[in-house]
């Protein structure tokens, strides 16, 4: 079967923006950010962004177009080709699939609350919940989980289905007729939408005139302004990294798979800039203008700290609308925050979804459409425990398989191929090839000993303070610990089949030899 390809060069440069910017710009940020005290959060977050984020993007798009010309578009195969003599790396590949797995099957789920908030903020279905008690009501009454006086059963659970369908459709069409056409229309609809709102927030100026403090300009300086103090917590340091990889897509397997659709002579080093660039634009300008002073300006620095205390989605999901609400056209602003952060959700969820569907295309010679049926079926059921048992954990013991533990092991294992298997001399040099810029030399340095000794560390720190504390459910209620364990037992039987599937090809094929050229 030939290989797919991007259509042009803006296309895969908006594909891979459109799987960075996502949920994780306007309601993680923000939510992360307030957690962690604003202005304490920015230093470590722009830290890890250039020693972390930045080169992981750059890692990810040469890696996978190098293992895109031997026919692999996912990990397995693209860390099989780096390292040829070892048998083993290409298990480790095995989280570049299961990783993105796990998220979408949580992931469009939330997207599926995005898409039913938007029609219910169009015909003003929210519009008496006047305070974040009634708010909150209201969300938990849709998503089933308290009283469900507000709904008739079942609606949640159709907005899935259609969210789920649109992913499918979108994904059956493949990488240039599919992924690339919807990000191509998404991502500069969801911008120009970003910025009318981020203009409505900052016109806001001060709603309370009893509470002069509480105004758009100190919410945005709880943001900016820098204290220096915090950068001596570890754990703000690991909110901020946490971030960087959720934000920019990295170190999951998802952009590498974007790459390998590349040829061989296209750049991916000004590309790589260039996508991580327009993330931190939307994430720190447009997502960073929004609910954060907005909240500030209505609940002042004490409200949203203990709003973004209980659940970092609250601020997005409760207070935006709350405020929207009060505003002239308050439905048609809580329906353009809403639709926005849909088309977010929908262009990221289809880029978790494509590694699972390269690896049974390339390697098992399925038909685009084939796969991604098969794909449907499996995440359809995976979807499942995630609906049902919302309030029993389920989606955070996903969450801490797919985000947390496969993130860790997997960027440091790609940054050691990288600068120390490959060798860093002949990484740079794949890196320039074709390429429209040079990267600084310093890079170079960054990329051998800083980054992977940041990710060594994040490790160690994760392994010495919470692994235990984790593993062995402490702290969770006796009643959600079955729905846990089963959940993770689940997990477990995923990965080790994904493993065998693995094995299974690799003893079937002749070894890999040389790139196929197709210039
Ligand atoms: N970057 C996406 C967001 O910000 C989420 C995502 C994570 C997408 C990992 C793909 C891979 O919402």
């Amino acid at each position: 079967m030939s290989k797919q390809r991007w259509g042009s060069r803006l296309g895969v440069i908006l594909a891979v923006a459109g799987s960075a910017v996502g949920l994780g710009n306007f309601l993680r940020f923000p939510g992360v950010a307030a957690n962690n005290g604003g202005g304490a959060f920015m230093i470590p977050y722009f830290i890890s962004f250039f020693l972390l984020g930045l080169p992981l993007m750059w890692i990810e798009w040469t890696i996978g177009r190098f293992g895109g010309g031997f026919g692999h578009s996912t990990a397995p195969g693209v860390f099989d080709t780096m390292w040829q003599k070892n048998r083993f790396v290409k298990y480790f590949g095995v989280m570049g699939i299961f990783g993105p797995v796990v998220i979408f099957s949580y992931y469009i789920y939330v997207e599926s609350w995005l898409l039913g908030y938007s029609v219910f903020a169009l015909i003003g279905r929210y519009a008496d919940c006047t305070d974040l008690e009634s708010m909150r009501a209201f969300l938990t009454g849709y998503q089933s989980l308290a009283g469900t006086e507000h709904f008739p059963a079942g609606t949640a659970y159709l907005f899935f289905i259609i969210t789920f369908a649109i992913n499918i459709i979108v994904l059956s069409f493949g990488i240039s007729r599919g992924i690339e056409r919807c990000c191509k229309w998404g991502l500069p609809l969801l911008l120009v939408i970003a910025i009318i709102l981020v203009i409505r927030v900052l016109t806001l100026g001060t709603p309370d005139p009893a509470r002069p403090e509480n105004n758009v300009l100190k919410g945005l300086g709880f943001l900016w302004n820098p204290q220096w103090a915090a950068l001596k917590k570890p754990e703000v340091w690991l909110a901020a990294a946490g971030q960087i990889f959720f934000t920019l897509s990295v170190g999951f397997g998802v952009i590498l798979t974007y790459a390998s659709y590349l040829r061989r002579n296209d750049d991916v080093a000004l590309s790589g800039l260039t996508a991580a660039a327009t993330n931190e634009m939307a994430e720190v300008v447009l997502g960073g203008s929004l609910v954060i002073p907005a909240a500030f300006a209505f609940f002042g620095a004490a409200g949203i700290q203990s709003i973004a205390d209980q659940n970092i989605f609250d601020l997005g999901f409760l207070t935006m609308p709350l405020i929207l609400g009060q505003m002239a056209y308050g439905q048609i602003f809580g329906f353009l925050w809403f639709f926005l952060l849909f088309i977010a959700g929908v262009t990221s969820s289809i880029s978790l979804a494509q590694p699972a569907i390269a690896f049974m295309e390339d390697e098992f010679n399925l038909t685009r459409r084939e796969a991604a049926v098969l794909f449907a079926v499996v995440t359809f059921l995976l979807c499942q425990p995630v609906i049902f048992f919302l309030g029993n954990g389920v989606l955070g013991e996903m969450d801490f398989w797919g985000t947390t533990v496969c993130l860790v092991v997997f960027a440091t294992i790609e940054v050691i191929l990288f600068g120390w298997v490959f060798g860093i001399d002949r990484a740079w040099t794949e890196l320039h090839a074709g390429s429209d810029i040079r990267i600084p030399r310093i890079y170079r340095f960054i990329i051998k000993y800083i980054t992977p000794l940041m990710l060594l560390t994040i490790l160690a720190t994760w392994i010495f303070n919470d692994w235990k504390k984790q593993l062995l459910l402490e702290g969770v209620e006796e009643a959600n610990r079955p729905y846990i364990l089963i959940t993770r037992v689940g997990l477990l039987g995923l990965f080790v089949f994904l493993l065998l599937m693995v094995r299974i090809v690799w003893r079937r094929r002749p070894e890999a030899t040389c790139p196929e050229t197709d210039q």
